[in-house]
């Protein structure tokens, strides 16, 4: 038997057994690994690629992240993430974690050039998600900034994907910005007491009737609004932790063009927005890694997938898809070119298991 159909029965068999386990890991080039996998079906492709000319992870000459030329090694990307796309499922999404790399003084655009590469193989790129690491270290550059962020490319197979926004939405986000503070507990108020049909009517009524001659004191304050949509003026909102009477949105009232009107947030939360501040650590242990947090995976697995899902990373590293996938109820297959870094994320796996997530057995990694 051929190389090329022995490494094609191995992935095959490797894909009939992850129906029943938990995670799987393989180890080899994924060019290779992930063109013996159709027919395989992921909701969500979530990765960290070896960011060019950054560090070596081995001796491997199929390393990525080695090429001489910048355009050489968007080809390897691309390759790899053009032949993902055949793996989604028709809602399934692909997530790149990546940074640039510099070149006397100038920046090579490597985030945005193979996002131009992926829209033109058919992706949809849906959102560049600013990571800023807000514990950035300096740097002693004399002509640059520090660099304190890194793009989550998101891309999705087709227009409509699955997303689930609930599962993310923040709540109390204008003290977390250092705008409101956390008001005691017992003064938030998520649902509606007592409201008022006839009270609301009656202002809804004097709100449409009013005219540019209508005094602003016969006008109904938010305080009232609340108070007759159920709200306690004298509450916080659970979600921007402002007091209800100033929960307020402007509108035109008569002539009062800037009139404040109560206004619900929604008590689920705030849509987050595409710059996420999480602090990075240096490394986990004796592992020498670029390092990717959890709480920035736990983000796109909530939003982009549901349990018992399948995550792919064909980079997997230590792990840390896997260790957050499986953490959260959806199974798991990662690639890695080196033997160490698939015995790793094995074990990192296996020690983050949490009862909750019902972790099946797991077999020793795949060596293709
Ligand atoms: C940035 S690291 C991934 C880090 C990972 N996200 C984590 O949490 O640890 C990139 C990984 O890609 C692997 N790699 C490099 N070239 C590869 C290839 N051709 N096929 C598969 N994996 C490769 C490296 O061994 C390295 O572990």
């Amino acid at each position: 038997m051929s190389k090329e159909i022995k490494l094609r029965a191995t992935v095959r068999a490797f894909i009939l057994h992850l129906d029943g386990e938990s995670f799987r890991l393989i180890q080899g080039d994924a060019r290779q690994i992930i063109k013996y996998l159709t027919g395989f079906k992921f909701r969500a492709i979530i990765t960290s690629p070896p960011y060019y000319r950054h560090r070596h992870y081995g001796g491997d000459n199929h390393e990525i992240g080695r090429e001489r030329k910048a355009e050489e090694y968007l080809e390897s990307l691309t390759q790899v993430f053009t032949a993902c796309k055949d793996l989604l499922t028709e809602d399934g999404s692909l997530w790149i974690i990546i940074g640039d790399t510099r070149r006397q003084h100038e920046k090579l655009r490597i985030p945005h050039r193979l996002a131009d590469r992926l829209v033109q193989s058919g992706y949809i790129f849906r959102e560049d998600i600013i990571w800023y690491k807000k514990n950035n270290v300096s740097s002693s550059a004399r002509n640059n900034f520090s660099q304190a962020y890194e793009y989550v490319l998101f891309f999705s197979k087709n227009r409509r994907s699955y997303t689930n926004l609930d599962a993310v939405r923040v709540l109390g986000n204008e003290a977390a910005e250092g705008r409101n503070k956390q008001p005691p507990a017992n003064r938030i108020q998520y649902l509606p007491k007592n409201l008022d049909r006839n009270e609301i009517m009656r202002i809804s009524h004097i709100i449409h009737k009013a005219s540019p001659q209508t005094p602003i004191s016969k006008l109904p304050t938010t305080s009232e609004i609340a108070r007759a949509y159920g709200y306690d003026p004298e509450n916080f909102c659970p979600t921007c932790y402002r007091k209800f009477k100033r929960h307020a949105t402007r509108r035109r009232v008569g002539d009062h063009r800037h009139y404040p009107i109560f206004a619900v947030c929604n008590p689920r939360g705030k849509n987050p927005s595409n710059v996420w501040e999480i602090a990075t650590r240096a490394h986990y242990g004796n592992e020498h890694f670029a390092i990717f947090p959890e709480e920035l995976i736990n983000i796109i697995i909530r939003f982009a997938t549901k349990i018992d899902d399948y995550v792919l990373d064909p980079f997997a590293g230590r792990g840390t898809t896997g260790i957050v996938s499986t953490s959260l109820g959806r199974k798991f297959l990662g690639i890695d070119l080196y033997k160490e870094n698939v015995d790793r994320a094995n074990s990192n796996i296996i020690r983050s298991y949490s009862p909750q997530a019902n972790l099946k057995r797991f077999s020793p990694p795949w060596k293709c």
